[in-house]
This record gives structure tokens, C-alpha cells and sequence, in this order.
């Protein structure tokens, strides 16, 4: 059987375009356009119209539509739906069920992934393995999140960084795309606490106190996340590298996650990658937590930045902690 490859992929963001000076002219916030650039390098993110329905569900849907559209495709032509979210449509179902239900996917199964900014690479590790295992001929890997609906935009430190979007991609054992060669995937649960959200779990039920105590938003501890991110996801690419027998001189291109210019920057100095061979997408659109790799894989591949024979290396560091990398050869 012909290995499982990335086929066809396709992206989905609110129109809404949200400037930095909207924190600081328009929500009175302590911060200003010199800060957020040059520590995060955001120029801006999209947000979500909920007047207009939009939902993780509804940017993975349309994300999907896109996807399938590139390859030639109905929704009826797909076996299955896994979606990495940590912003889900509601708690229960699964915003996958949702999606499937948009489209009219009725012989897909569907389901999410809980594994924050590691969650796409999850995903496509989970796509790949069914494929190569024949549970499923075509499967759709979807990063998604709405990061709005949990941000707390009094808080200056967190509500600046994130943004909302969908990225989909289809993965089937074919001929021709990137084919997904091996991917590396760890987690470090005793970091839970420095980049979570309290309440509205099993642990801390909604309530009026979780309200009161402004529980249901984003926490970080962000210098302790910045200093794990750069140094995990350095490590894992090189153990990917090395399992692979390759070097970094063989990466053609690098999609990391984009949760900060400075992570990037820092993890592609200790790798001894040059910046024209990383992609960048922070400036305009964010942190979208599992979303960054297939929206900017989108991005590059549609750009023609990707070509037949290039290698190229998703990595990622999140919550959980969580953190991995996927090595693609085109
Ligand atoms: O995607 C999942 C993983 N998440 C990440 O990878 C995020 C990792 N962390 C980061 O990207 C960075 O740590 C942040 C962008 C969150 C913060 O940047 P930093 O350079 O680490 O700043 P800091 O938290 O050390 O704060 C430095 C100062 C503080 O003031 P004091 O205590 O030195 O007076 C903050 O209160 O900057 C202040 N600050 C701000 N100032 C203006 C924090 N946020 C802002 C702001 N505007 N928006």
C-alpha cells in the first residue's frame, strides 16, 4: 500500500481583522503597539463574529470545504473526522460531530483531540497510523480554535497573544503530496499549571464563584512556557532528524508553531536553521493554538513555497505540556 501523505489542505479565518491598538485604544489596556510587536512580533489576529455563527465548528467546516474542494472531493468521499481543539463548540459532543454534520459527511467517523498547541501534529499522527492501519482511506486532520471564547481581555498578558482560526488537511495513502514519515510526540504533565484554564471542567464546574474568580479564561506563567518551548521543541526536531538519519541542511522548510516571533527565532538559532527556511504567520494571525501549523502549511503550500522533493519539519510546544514534530517529504 502506498504510504499516507497529506493530499489536499485548506485554512478558514473570521473576517473580523483585530489590530494591536484595539487593546489599547479600544479596551483601555496597559500595553501599546512597540510592546506587543517586539515581544511577540503580532501585528494582528482574527476574531470571531458569534452575531454571525462563527465557531470553531463553523472555520473547521468551511476550513474542510476548502480542503476538499483542492483535492476534488465530496464530504461524502471521507472515512473520517479527527479535530484537535481546545476550544470546542460545546463541552460535549465533539466539535468534529459538528463539522461532520455541516458538511453532510455522513460515512465519516468524527471525533476531537484535546492536546492544545501540540493538537494538530496529534491529529495527523492519529490520521497517518489509521491510514497506514486501513481503518480509513481518507481522513481529514483538523487544528481549530476560537481562543476568543476563553481569553480574558482584561488580562494584558494572555488576551494579546491569541488569535481564532481553522486549518484542515486531508491525509490518504496516495501517490503523490507530503507524505507524513514519522513523527515525534511527548508530553510533560507536571507543567499543567502553567499554561491552563481553571474552571468549567469535572475539577472546578461552572459557577458563580469560577465566574467571579474569571476561571474559565486562559492562564500562563509565560516567561517558564517560553524558556520550555524553545528548548522542547529544538530537542524534538533533532530527535527526528537523527531517527531519520538526516541533518538539518536535508530541511527544506520548517513549520513551526507560531506562538511568538522570539520562540521561533530562538529555537531556529539552537537548530542552526536559517530564518528563510522558517515560516512565519505570528505577525497576522496569532497564536491559534492548534490551528498555527495547518493554517501556515496552507499558507506555504499554496504559496508554492513547498515543492516535489522538499522536506519539511511541523514542531510544537504547548499545554500539558505537550510537544512533538512531523516530518513531511514532498
Ligand atoms: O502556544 C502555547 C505556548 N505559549 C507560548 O509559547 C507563549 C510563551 N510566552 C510568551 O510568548 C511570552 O512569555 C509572552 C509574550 C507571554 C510575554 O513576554 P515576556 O517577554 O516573557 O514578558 P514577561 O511575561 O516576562 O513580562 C515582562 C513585563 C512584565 O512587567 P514587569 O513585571 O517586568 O513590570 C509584564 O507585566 O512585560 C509586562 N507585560 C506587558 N507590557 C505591555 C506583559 N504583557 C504586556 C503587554 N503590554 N501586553
Amino acid at each position: 500500500m502506498s504510504a499516507p501523505r497529506i493530499t489536499a489542505t485548506g485554512r478558514c479565518f473570521p473576517e473580523r481583522v483585530v489590530p494591536n491598538s484595539h487593546f489599547y485604544e479600544e479596551l483601555g489596556l496597559e500595553t501599546n503597539e512597540e510592546w506587543i510587536r517586539s515581544r511577540t512580533g503580532i501585528v494582528e489576529r482574527r476574531i470571531v463574529d458569534r452575531d454571525k455563527g462563527e465557531s470553531t465548528a463553523s472555520l473547521s467546516a468551511e476550513a474542510t470545504r476548502r480542503c476538499l474542494e483542492q483535492a476534488g472531493l465530496t464530504p461524502l468521499d471521507i472515512d473520517g473526522i479527527v479535530l484537535a481543539t481546545i476550544t470546542p463548540d460545546l463541552p460535549f459532543p465533539a466539535t468534529a460531530c459538528l463539522v461532520q454534520d455541516r458538511l453532510g459527511a455522513k460515512n465519516a467517523f468524527a471525533w476531537d483531540i484535546s492536546a492544545a498547541c501540540t493538537g494538530y501534529v496529534s491529529a495527523l499522527a492519529q490520521a497517518a497510523a489509521m491510514v497506514r492501519a486501513g481503518m480509513g482511506k481518507r481522513i481529514v486532520a483538523i487544528g481549530a480554535e476560537t481562543m476568543s471564547a476563553i481569553l480574558d481581555f482584561e488580562d494584558r498578558n494572555t488576551c494579546i497573544i491569541f488569535g481564532d482560526g481553522a486549518g484542515a488537511t486531508l491525509v490518504e495513502a496516495a501517490d503523490e503530496g507530503g507524505e507524513i514519515v514519522d513523527v515525534v510526540l511527548h508530553a510533560d504533565g507536571g507543567g499543567w499549571e502553567l499554561l491552563h484554564q481553571p474552571s468549567g471542567g469535572s475539577l472546578q464546574p461552572a459557577s458563580h464563584a469560577t465566574i467571579d474568580a474569571r476561571g474559565h479564561y486562559v492562564k500562563q506563567e509565560g516567561r517558564a512556557v517560553f524558556k520550555h518551548a524553545v528548548s522542547r521543541i529544538a530537542e524534538c526536531v533533532e530527535e527526528l532528524l537523527e531517527r531519520q538519519g538526516l541533518t538539518r541542511d536535508d530541511v527544506d522548510l520548517v513549520v513551526p508553531h507560531q506562538a511568538n516571533i522570539r520562540i521561533i527565532t530562538a529555537a531556529a538559532r539552537r537548530l542552526g536553521i536559517p530564518m528563510e527556511r522558517v515560516a512565519v504567520t505570528v505577525d497576522r494571525w496569532a497564536n491559534t493554538t492548534a490551528a498555527t501549523i495547518p493554517t501556515t502549511l496552507d499558507l506555504m503550500l499554496r504559496e508554492g513555497r513547498v515543492k516535489p522533493g522538499d522536506t519539511v519539519v511541523l514542531c510544537t510546544f504547548g499545554a500539558g505540556f505537550t510537544w512533538g514534530a512531523a516530518l513531511l517529504q514532498y
